[in-house]
């Protein structure tokens, strides 16, 4: 045999010998069985997933889940690209699709109802897409026991038959654009053990067939549009832990059956329509974690907590509460915040200003300045006519005006002198995520180009309330203008676009925008937006309040995004130049030194006689400009303030 031909039959039988061991390889590993490859096909084209790789069998990778080319290096942190088979489900070799994630991918297409043909799908997760229409009927035969599809285009009404889906343990559409009641089919979800609704778009009443639901863990249907009282399913929901119920719509009181909750380790309820309630008995709740109640109407004495050893945040917020703050309250290293109620005013602690204590208004007695008490204790040296500050970011000058800088890092319960003569009271967790202090301050996402876009690079975020107060004001009539652009969301076809931050703010205590969301005013994400107000400034003090009333979605583009998000601040008296003091008596110094001087000049060549007097006071408009003129040392501040902003 010539040489060639003979090495030549040895590559062909080294080939054979690499193909049988592939077999084998691919015998072990199993494959996916034909009809569930083609339904993938399906699954694709009615998702618009188009980077499946069809040329490889999705379940021989070693860990079984399918290696699809990454679409680009830069994935949003949740981004999800998995698919997982069992190959033992049945003993032929053949594998089987049993869970998939594809999360954050910019999916555009449709809930696909091929999924119903991979009979042996248990977990099916879509959060974060941009996916339309509703839920398709050919799930109802699947047996799903996870199905979350949250943060989508989807809308429509829950279908009915969802509940015949009776394997689910967690069902998710949280963030979507959901409408009409909830069918009470859900009632025979009986293995339910997680029910999120949130931010979506329902209405009526909660069915009363969800008291079956006696597995639930969790329970969450905030931002809503439903009606009607709480109602009372709590008697049989014995292992719930956390139960959400925020600007949902529904009325109070909080059913006294909330008691039996002995499990609960989350509780929120805020934000509740209708009559007012008692505090409610939370004693037995032993794993309580974090507690908010705020926003509800809630009268009479807060009962004694202190035995809840977990407790790390509580918030009481804006309640109707009274008598004395308790002992267990003043005494506790928590965060707790019992801001804007009416407790007496005499209980309150020696200390009004401690960090992890939010005494702002928490008594509604005449003299309740108390937030003097955690300013400078002088009284005002000057009054002030203007302020400007670039809220969330470093001081920074537009036009002639100096928006000064709010960089504090804030925190849950913090109330905080920026200045002597403004501050803020901060309160609020952003809940479901691991806080970290830059959680209060937001940075663009976006290259931003509006004009004096260094107001709205960064911005000033609270997870419940801040409150922006100014003193040693000049009483009368103010201009308030708020700076708005919507920065943390992007109008790409993406979850990043499905956000909607909804929050009310309030001036001097008066309700000046409800329900506001920055990208329906500013028609677009990272456009600015100024609303402007007139305020009355009688005491000296002017208060601007951004307020989370629980609405809008909270998973947006990533959990924990959202309440109020405020760029800049600018208040500035009717009675003065729109423009910063300082700097206009730079100007005034130097025309009012050269026309002193050319005077000076021509009086000394013995030109005029008394006209200066009735030049002088030309130009002061405000007290302080006149005081910077004549107080050498507020002079030289002045100039030393300018060489260092040089
Ligand atoms: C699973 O396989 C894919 C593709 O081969 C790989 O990218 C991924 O890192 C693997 N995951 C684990 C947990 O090994
Ligand atoms: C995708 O989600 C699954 C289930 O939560 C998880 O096990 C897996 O690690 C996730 N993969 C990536 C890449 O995050
Ligand atoms: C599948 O079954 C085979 C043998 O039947 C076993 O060796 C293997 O560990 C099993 N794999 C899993 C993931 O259970
Ligand atoms: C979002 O859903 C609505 C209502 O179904 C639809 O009109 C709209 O086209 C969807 N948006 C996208 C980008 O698919
Ligand atoms: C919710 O429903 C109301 C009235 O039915 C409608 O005006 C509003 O646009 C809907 N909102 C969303 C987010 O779908
Ligand atoms: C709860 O389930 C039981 C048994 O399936 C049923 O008889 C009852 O009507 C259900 N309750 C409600 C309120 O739907
Ligand atoms: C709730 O319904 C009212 C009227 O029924 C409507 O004005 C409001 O926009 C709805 N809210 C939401 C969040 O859809
Ligand atoms: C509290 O949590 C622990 C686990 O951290 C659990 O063992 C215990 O049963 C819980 N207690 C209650 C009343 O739920
Ligand atoms: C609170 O602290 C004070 C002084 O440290 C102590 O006398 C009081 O017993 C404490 N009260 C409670 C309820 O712990
Ligand atoms: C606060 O309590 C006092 C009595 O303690 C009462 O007169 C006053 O009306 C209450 N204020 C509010 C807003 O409820
Ligand atoms: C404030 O404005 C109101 C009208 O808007 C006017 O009646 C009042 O006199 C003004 N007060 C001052 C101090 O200028
Ligand atoms: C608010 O003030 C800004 C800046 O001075 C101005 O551009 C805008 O037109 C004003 N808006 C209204 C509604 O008056």
């Amino acid at each position: 045999m010539p040489r060639q031909a003979q090495n030549s039959r040895i590559s062909l039988t080294l080939i054979n010998l690499l193909l049988l061991l592939c077999i084998e390889v691919k015998a072990q590993a199993g494959h996916l069985a034909d009809d569930e490859v083609s339904a993938l096909r399906e699954i694709a084209d009615q998702l618009g997933k188009r980077n499946w790789n069809f040329k490889v069998d999705p379940c021989t990778s070693n860990n079984q889940s399918w290696p699809t080319t990454q679409v680009n290096s830069n994935q949003p942190f949740n981004y999800n690209n998995t698919l997982i088979c069992d190959c033992n489900l049945t003993n032929d070799g053949v594998c089987h699709v049993v869970q998939i994630f594809l999360k954050a991918q910019g999916l555009a297409g449709i809930l696909p109802p091929a999924l119903a043909k991979l009979h042996h799908l248990k977990i099916i997760n879509l959060n974060d897409n941009y996916l339309s229409g509703n839920i398709p009927e050919e799930w109802a035969s699947m047996q799903l026991e996870h199905l979350s599809i949250s943060t989508n285009n989807l809308s429509g009404p829950i279908p009915p038959y969802l509940g015949k889906i009776t394997t689910l343990k967690i069902l998710s559409i949280e963030g979507n654009q959901f409408s009409g009641t909830v069918p009470p089919a859900l009632g025979n979800l009986f293995y339910l053990e997680s029910l999120i609704l949130s931010a979506n778009n329902l209405t009526g009443e909660l069915p009363a067939t969800l008291i079956n639901l006696t597995k639930l863990i969790e329970f969450r249907i905030s931002s809503n549009n439903f009606t009607g009282r709480i109602p009372d399913f709590f008697q049989t929901w014995k292992q719930l832990q956390k139960l959400e119920i925020q600007a949902s719509g529904l009325e109070g009181p909080i059913p006294p059956s909330i008691s039996a909750l002995s499990t609960l380790t989350e509780l929120r309820i805020s934000d509740l329509f209708g009559e007012g309630s008692k505090f409610p008995s939370l004693h037995g709740m032993t794993n309580m974690s974090r507690l908010d109640l705020s926003f509800n109407k809630l009268e009479g004495n807060v009962p004694d907590l202190g035995g809840l050893a977990r407790l790390d945040y509580t918030f009481l917020t804006s309640n109707l509460l009274t008598g004395n703050i308790p002992e267990w309250i003043k005494n506790s290293t928590s965060n707790i915040d019992i801001s804007y109620n009416n407790f007496s005013k005499s209980s309150a602690p020696a200390s009004l200003c401690r960090d992890g204590l939010n005494l702002f208004k928490s008594s509604s007695s005449k003299d309740d300045l108390e937030l003097l008490e955690c300013l400078d204790e002088s009284p005002c040296s000057q009054d002030l006519s203007s302020l400007h500050i670039n809220c969330g970011g470093k001081e920074t000058t537009v036009g002639r005006i100096k928006y000064e800088g709010d960089e504090d890092p804030a925190g849950p319960t913090k109330y905080f002198h920026v200045k002597p003569n403004w501050g803020f009271s901060n309160t609020g967790h952003f809940w479901d995520i691991d806080n970290t202090p830059n959680d209060y301050l937001a940075n663009n996402v976006s290259v931003l180009t509006m004009e004096n876009f260094q107001l709205y690079t960064r911005a000033r975020l609270s997870p419940l309330s801040i409150t922006y107060y100014a003193r040693c004001l000049v009483n009368g009539n103010y201009t308030v203008k708020l700076h708005f652009a919507e920065i943390l969301f992007k109008s790409t076809i993406s979850s990043y676009s499905l956000g909607r931050r909804i929050f009310d703010v309030y001036i001097q205590e008066k309700l000046a925008l409800k329900d506001f969301n920055i990208e329906n005013e500013a028609q677009g994400f990272d456009k600015a937006i100024i609303k402007n107000f007139t305020a009355v400034v009688t005491n000296k003090v002017l208060m601007i309040r951004f307020h989370w009333a629980g609405k809008g979605t909270t998973t947006t583009p990533n959990r924990g995004i959202y309440g109020p998000l405020v760029s800049a601040i600018s208040v500035e008296s009717d009675r003065s130049p729109p423009v910063d003091g300082k700097i206009v008596v730079g100007v005034i110094v130097s025309v009012l030194l050269l026309i002193f001087m050319i005077l000076g000049i021509l009086w000394w060549k013995g030109c005029i006689g008394g006209r200066i007097s009735r030049e002088k006071g030309h130009g002061f408009t405000t007290k302080r400009e006149f005081d910077e003129l004549v107080d050498p040392e507020l002079g030289s501040e002045f100039i030393k303030k300018r060489h260092y902003n040089d």
